[in-house]
C-alpha cells in the first residue's frame, strides 16, 4: 500500500461513534450514576424495544449470541442422543452451542445459491441421524451475512419430524422475511451485539425471542444459574448469561438509529451489487430484506485467485475478510460430528467467498472505489 492511501475501515463504528456520542455519553453517564451495573432499568427497557422491533412477543437480553444460542437450547432441553441440525458453513459458535448444552451437532451443507442451510440436505441428514440412532430434536438455520434463511420449507420438515426451529439470527437482527422481522421467524431467536453486528453494543450483548411465555420464564431462569423465585434458590443448572445495564443503556440508543441503518446498508448493497461484476452475488430472496451484517461475494473459478485479488485490493488501502475459510465439517474439534457426508457447496464456498467493507456510513465515493478496485482486481488475476 502505498503511504498516501490510508486504508478504509472494514467496519467503521467510529462514524456511527460520532453521530451518537453525546447521547452515548449521557446514557453510561446515567448508569455510572445510578450503581445499578447489571439488571438495572435499562435492561428491561432494552427488552420491551427488542421485542416491539422485532414483533416478537418476548425479548429476553443476555450476554452474548452465543449465550443465547446455549440458553435456546436448554430452555429446549437436550439428552445426550438428542440431534441439533446445524449448516456446515457458519461461525463456530452455531455448533459449539449444541454441545455446551448436551446435544448432537448434525451438520447440514448449504446452498449455492443464498449462503444458507440447503432444505432438501437437511432432509437426508434427517434420515442419517436417525440411523445413527439419533433423536432429531432441533434444527438451527444461520442467517448468513444477514440474509434469513428459508424458514417455510425448514419449518415443514421441522413439524413433519417434531423438531423445533431456533433461529440463530446472530447476524441478521433488523432483517425481514414476508413482512416478518428476525426474531419472529421462528420457536426461539438468538441474536448478537458483538460490536461489529448490525446492532452492536462496545462489548458483549445478545439477545433471545420468543412468543411462548413457559419458554421466556425458563429462559429467564437459565440466564441466572437456574434460579427459582429467588436468586439463591437454584431449581435448575444454568449460567450466568445476564447483559450489563451499561450495554443495555448503548444499545437503546443505538436501536433509535437501527431502521434507518438498515436503509442505508441496503442502498449499499444495491450498488455493490450492480457494480461488482463477474461475481456470483449472494441470493437474495424477494421477500427478504436482508441486515448486510457482511457484503460478501463468490470469486469466478474455483478459488485460486483469492490470495491475489486481496493483495491487490489491500495495496489499494482495501480490507477484505474470508467468512468462512473452514468449513464446520472440516473443523478439528467437529469433523467427527460430520464424518460420514459430504458437504461439496461449503467446501466450494470456503474458497471461493470474500467480504469486503460493509456499513451504514460508507461514502459513496469509496463505495465506486471499491467496486472499481474489485472489478480490476478479479480481471488482472
Ligand atoms: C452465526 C453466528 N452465530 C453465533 C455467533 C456468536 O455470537 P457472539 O460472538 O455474540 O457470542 C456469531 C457471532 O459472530 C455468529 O455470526
Amino acid at each position: 500500500m502505498s503511504a498516501d492511501i490510508p486504508m478504509i475501515p472494514f467496519i467503521d463504528l467510529k462514524a456511527q461513534q460520532a453521530r451518537i456520542r453525546p447521547q452515548i455519553d449521557e446514557a453510561i453517564r446515567k448508569v455510572l450514576d445510578s450503581g445499578q451495573y447489571i439488571m438495572g432499568p435499562e435492561v428491561a427497557e432494552l427488552e420491551t424495544e427488542l421485542a416491539k422491533y422485532s414483533g416478537a412477543k418476548y425479548a429476553l437480553a443476555c450476554s452474548s449470541g452465543t449465550s443465547a444460542l446455549v440458553l435456546a437450547m436448554m430452555v429446549l432441553g437436550l439428552k445426550p442422543n438428542d440431534a441439533v441440525f446445524v449448516p456446515s458453513f457458519t461461525f463456530i459458535a452455531t455448533a459449539e452451542a449444541v454441545l455446551l448444552a448436551g446435544g448432537v451437532p448434525v451438520v447440514v451443507d448449504v446452498e449455492e445459491g443464498s449462503f444458507n442451510m440447503d432444505p432438501e440436505d437437511l432432509k437426508k441428514a434427517i434420515i442419517d441421524a436417525k440411523n445413527d440412532g439419533l433423536n432429531p430434536k432441533i434444527v438451527v438455520p444461520v442467517d448468513l451475512f444477514g440474509c434469513p434463511a428459508d424458514y417455510a420449507a425448514i419449518t415443514e420438515i421441522a413439524k413433519e419430524n417434531n423438531m423445533y426451529v431456533v433461529d440463530d439470527g446472530c447476524q441478521s437482527f433488523g432483517a425481514s422475511l414476508e413482512g416478518k422481522m428476525v426474531g419472529s421467524l421462528a420457536d426461539i431467536t438468538a441474536t448478537s451485539f458483538f460490536p461489529a453486528k448490525p446492532l452492536g453494543c462496545y462489548g458483549d450483548g445478545g439477545a433471545l425471542f420468543t412468543d411462548n411465555p413457559e419458554y421466556l420464564e425458563l429462559m429467564k431462569s437459565f440466564r441466572v444459574h437456574g434460579m427459582g423465585t429467588d436468586r439463591y434458590e437454584n431449581v435448575r443448572i444454568g449460567i450466568n448469561g445476564r447483559l450489563d445495564t451499561m450495554q443495555a443503556a448503548i444499545l437503546l440508543i443505538k436501536m433509535s438509529i437501527l431502521a434507518e441503518e438498515m436503509q442505508l446498508r441496503e442502498k449499499i448493497a444495491v450498488r455493490y451489487r450492480e457494480g461488482i461484476k463477474n461475481v456470483s452475488h449472494q441470493v437474495i430472496p424477494e421477500t427478504v430484506h436482508s441486515a448486510w451484517a457482511q457484503f460478501s461475494f463468490l470469486l469466478p473459478g474455483d478459488g485460486k485467485i483469492r490470495g491475489k485479488v486481496q493483495a491487490d485490493l489491500k495495496a489499494k488501502g482495501i480490507p477484505t475478510m474470508i467468512y468462512y475459510p473452514i468449513p464446520i465439517h472440516r473443523q478439528e474439534a467437529y469433523a467427527k460430528y460430520a464424518s460420514k457426508r459430504a458437504f461439496p457447496v461449503s467446501d466450494m464456498l470456503a474458497e471461493r467467498i470474500v467480504s469486503v467493507p460493509m456499513h451504514p456510513y460508507l461514502e459513496e465515493k469509496t463505495q465506486s472505489y471499491i467496486i472499481e478496485a474489485v472489478n480490476e482486481a478479479i480481471e488482472k488475476a
